[in-house]
């Protein structure tokens, strides 16, 4: 990398080097560039907005060290950029973000600042987010439902590890709390206005075929049995016990929607729109709920 004096040189650099590399960018960013850019910035505590006249600067020699350190790892270990910062925007939400936790990437970042109107008839007192991972689901809810109690479950208790310092970092810790349970399981006779989940939905054989990028994610957070249905059938059974009359179930199901309009051919799944157009996400209320729930 001899030859790069300013951030502006570095930015330039990367984004030659990842596309050459063939990294995978779209995990939290859109392009190569909005990568390179938030690593090389993020690597020096510098905002990703910062003035253009800045770019041109000269790095410090310390500065150097730290940028080519950072730029290195993600071209040759694959390591995603928000583990190596340490941190990811989610919903305009600044999140602790490591390898204990899937990297925040869910479609429901721009669904749940429009409180899923109108099929969500009553602002929600009690909110469950359901698979929390690094909790950005359910911060997130806490932010635009000020006045509810959020509920972040998990069954990894190192994601909950992480969830917690979410938690702490956005001083919510008056009403937001981790719980550990593999799926419903610690929630019995629970009930809430608003379930929201992004479960793990990939196929056993799918996973190896995913970029490097995505191998270093937990395999928790994603494995989901030979047809990817294992938590999403599960949640479907029972979430209709958890829902309050008015309550409603906020799904994402990846690539799976026509599978599960094959399922369930009598419920009338209400898909929400988004810009991330291969992964769906669901909405059912509570009665629909307990249509599908296994013992209802
Ligand atoms: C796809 S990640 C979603 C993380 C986070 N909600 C997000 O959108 O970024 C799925 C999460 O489900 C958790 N998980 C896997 N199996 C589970 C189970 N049986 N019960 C509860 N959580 C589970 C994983 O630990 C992981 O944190």
């Amino acid at each position: 990398m001899s030859g790069l004096a300013t951030l502006r040189d570095y930015i330039r650099w990367a984004i030659s080097q990842f596309n050459r590399a063939q990294l995978f960018s779209k995990q939290d960013s859109d392009t190569a560039f909005e990568e390179a850019r938030t690593l090389v910035l993020g690597s020096l505590h510098l905002p990703y907005e910062l003035h253009d006249k800045y770019l041109d600067c000269n790095l410090h020699s310390d500065e150097h060290a730290v940028v080519q350190a950072i730029l290195t790892q993600r071209i040759e270990q694959r390591i995603p950029a928000a583990y190596l910062l340490g941190e990811a925007w989610f919903a305009g939400l600044l999140f602790k973000v490591d390898e204990r936790v899937m990297v925040p990437r869910s479609p429901l970042a721009e669904l749940i600042p429009q409180h899923f109107s109108p099929w969500l008839s009553k602002t929600p007192q009690r909110i469950l987010d359901l698979c929390t991972g690094s909790g950005c689901l359910g911060i997130t809810c806490a932010f635009e439902f000020p006045d509810a109690e959020v509920v972040l479950a998990d069954i990894s208790e190192p994601a909950l590890q992480v969830a917690n310092e979410n938690i702490a970092l956005h001083q919510l810790t008056e009403r937001v709390y981790t719980l550990h349970s593999d799926m419903f399981a610690q929630l019995r006779g629970q009930r809430f206005d608003l379930i929201i989940c992004n479960p793990p939905y990939v196929q056993t054989q799918q996973l190896a075929q995913l970029p490097p990028e995505f191998q270093r994610e937990p395999h928790s957070s994603a494995a989901a049995g030979q047809d990817g249905l294992q938590f999403i059938q599960h949640i479907l059974q029972h979430a209709g016990k958890h829902l309050t009359d008015k309550g409603l179930l906020v799904l994402e199901v990846g690539t799976h929607r026509s599978a599960l309009s094959t399922l369930y051919p009598e419920i009338d799944f209400t898909w929400l729109e988004c810009s991330q157009e291969d992964t769906a996400v669901l909405a059912l209320t509570a009665q629909q709920c307990a249509a599908c729930c296994v013992d209802a």
